[in-house]
């Protein structure tokens, strides 16, 4: 599974598992952030073993994050590295204000540019959708972008179905990112079957649901971060979620592999899903989910996953 994969329809390809760089940058959401310093350090393990897609945005710090990919990209060869960034949004005070008007993200896409201290991005998302802009316009300003060299693909993040047709009216959409893991299915409704028929790259965030989908937590475990605020770890829902995770413990030992290489091997037997992008906290971390790639499920395999957490 070493292969590249393409985005969308874009000249951009990546290796299949990625960085999400959420925790660089201090992101004030989890408790336990890393420094500036063990930030920059996950991000070189990841480059040092054959990892290239770092996905960061303006929010992570907000704004830190991209300055020390930045950093750590200026270490490497630029052309080996494929930064994903998104923005279209502004704080007022502690408030985000989306704005996807064309001439703020012509702006937004400078100014990642400044603080990335590079002259191109591989991959500019919308990190969220505004009221106002037609989507149409958004991406039109976003293909200005390409054509003019700043950016080499276009993503969009959070948006419904009808915000994605919209968006892709003409095509040019390369990558959708959206919320879905093992239990979180919801766009397999209809998101999924779109970016299939309109080979837009899918690529799911929280694929290992903050750590839940590691398998290494049981109902003793408490949470005081961002975490103790989602559904899936309170209560009997995260016991239930809990017994579900420990029935791949088998398929895991089988392949003397980890649960979270069996969740995240999953991902890629979905349609128009085949880069990740699984956070990390460590650089161990980092070099343990690259063993994803070895890891092959059979047809019996993922339907057994599919009927545990239907
Ligand atoms: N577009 C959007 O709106 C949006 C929203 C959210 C996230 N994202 C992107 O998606 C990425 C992934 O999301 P996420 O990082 O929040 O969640 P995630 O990938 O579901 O979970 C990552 C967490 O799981 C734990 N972990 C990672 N590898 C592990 C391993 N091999 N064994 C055991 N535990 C492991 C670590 O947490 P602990 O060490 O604390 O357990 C890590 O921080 C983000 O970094 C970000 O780039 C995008």
């Amino acid at each position: 599974m070493t292969n590249r994969i393409h985005l969308g329809k874009s000249d951009v390809s990546v290796h299949p598992i990625g960085l999400g760089t959420n925790a660089v940058g201090g992101h004030n959401i989890y408790p336990d952030m890393l420094n500036e310093e063990q930030g920059k350090d996950m991000v070189r393990a990841a480059l040092d073993n054959g990892i290239d897609h770092l996905d960061t945005a303006l929010i992570y710090g907000p704004e830190r994050s991209e300055e020390l990919i930045g950093e750590v990209a200026g270490e490497y060869n630029r052309d080996n590295i494929v930064i994903a960034t998104k923005g279209g949004l502004k704080f007022a005070g502690e408030e985000m204000v989306m704005d996807n008007s064309p001439s703020f993200l012509k702006q937004a896409v400078d100014n990642s540019l400044k603080r990335l201290n590079t002259d191109y991005i591989d991959l500019f998302y919308i990190h969220y959708p505004d009221k106002e802009t037609p989507k149409d316009e958004a991406i039109g300003a976003l293909k200005e972008l390409k054509d003019d060299g700043k950016i080499r693909s276009i993503g969009v993040s959070n948006f419904s179905i009808d915000q994605l047709k919209e968006a892709n009216k003409d095509g040019y959409v390369d990558v959708f990112q959206g919320e879905y893991n093992l239990l979180h299915r919801e766009a397999e409704q209809t998101l999924l079957p779109y970016t299939a028929q309109e080979s837009i790259t899918f690529i799911p965030y929280f694929p290992l649901e903050s750590g839940l989908l590691a398998g290494k937590y049981n109902e003793n475990d408490t949470f005081s971060d961002v975490r103790a605020k989602r559904p899936s770890f309170k209560g009997e829902n995260f016991k239930h979620n809990l017994e579900k995770v420990d029935r791949l413990r088998d398929i895991a030992s089988e392949k003397d592999a980890e649960i979270a290489h069996v969740v995240l091997a999953w991902y890629f037997s979905r349609p128009s899903l085949d880069a990740i992008i699984p956070g990390a906290k460590r650089p161990e971390q980092v070099m343990n989910n690259l063993k994803v790639a070895d890891v092959q499920l059979t047809n019996h395999e993922i339907e057994h996953i599919d009927k545990i957490f239907s």
